[in-house]
């Protein structure tokens, strides 16, 4: 079992607040990896340590193989490591495709826009890409739709499009599934396991544990910034002290 991702005793304090307690787990290569936990847990913050939006005040973030811990945000994005957010950061005026298409860029600014539009036959290979993406998300009869008029889980699948126009070879999901319909729901379950089946590396912050049960390998539980279990989604929907920690005895 190769490990694409390795976290070695990672911690991040916030003032007093421990958010990363020495935390530890491996993401193996082609697999979907749980991170769950109850709000507040350091879900997000794991998310911004592994790429680079935080410093780990210790402790080691090892990506195929390289220490990316000194790397920053960008760097780390180059050799594959991309993200979603929790909340979309989409340009809700321009189109679908342009949102791709700038995440392709690896840079959200509008300059670097217009640079690309001034050269016709790179041009046509970005929007040939882009293109595919969206059609790949399901989205390919929305290319030319804003971005804002789009409905709230069409936007969210749009937030994964533009990460993977960044070409990604470890996506970071957080919270996805948020606001969905169930409709949307199962598409998202099939756009994820297709983005799997691509060859890459998943890792997946999720409250909808149907969803979660459904696409995971593995999972590991954050509680209280700690590691309090990792298995098989059964071993961990099993776990007792998993349980405690949803239902707030813990
Ligand atoms: N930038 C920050 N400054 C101070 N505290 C933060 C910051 N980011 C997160 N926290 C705190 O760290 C803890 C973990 O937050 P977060 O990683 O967002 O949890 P989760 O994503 O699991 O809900 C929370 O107590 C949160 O308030
Ligand atoms: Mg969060």
């Amino acid at each position: 079992m190769t490990g694409i991702l390795q976290l070695l005793a990672v911690r991040k304090a916030f003032g007093g607040l421990l958010a990363a307690d020495e935390v530890s787990l491996s993401v193996v290569a082609g697999t979907i990896h749980g991170l769950i936990g109850p709000n507040g847990a350091g879900k997000t913050t794991l998310f911004s340590l592994i790429t680079g939006f935080y410093r780990a005040d210790s402790g080691t973030v090892v990506f195929d193989g390289t220490n990316v811990t000194p790397m920053s945000t960008s760097a780390r994005a180059r050799l594959g490591l991309v993200r979603t957010f929790q909340s979309n950061l989409l340009f809700s005026e321009q189109s679908a495709i342009e949102n791709v298409v700038s995440g392709g860029l690896g840079t959200r600014s509008r300059q670097a826009f217009d640079w690309l539009f001034e050269r016709p036959s790179q041009r046509a290979a970005v929007m040939e890409r882009a293109r595919e993406i969206l059609q790949s998300c399901g989205l390919g009869d929305k290319a030319e739709v804003p971005a804002g008029s789009l409905s709230h889980g069409q936007q969210r699948i749009l937030g994964i499009a533009v990460a993977l126009a960044a070409g990604p070879r470890l996506l970071l999901l957080d919270e996805p599934f948020t606001g969905m319909t169930a409709r949307e729901k199962d598409a998202l379950v099939e756009i994820v396991q297709s983005i799997r089946a691509r060859g890459a590396s998943i890792v997946l912050v999720e409250h909808d544990m149907r969803a979660v049960m459904r696409l995971c390998d593995r999972i590991t539980v954050l509680n209280f910034g700690k590691v309090l279990a990792e298995g098989t989604p059964d071993q961990v929907r099993r776990h007792p002290d998993v349980m405690a920690a949803y239902l707030g005895t813990a």
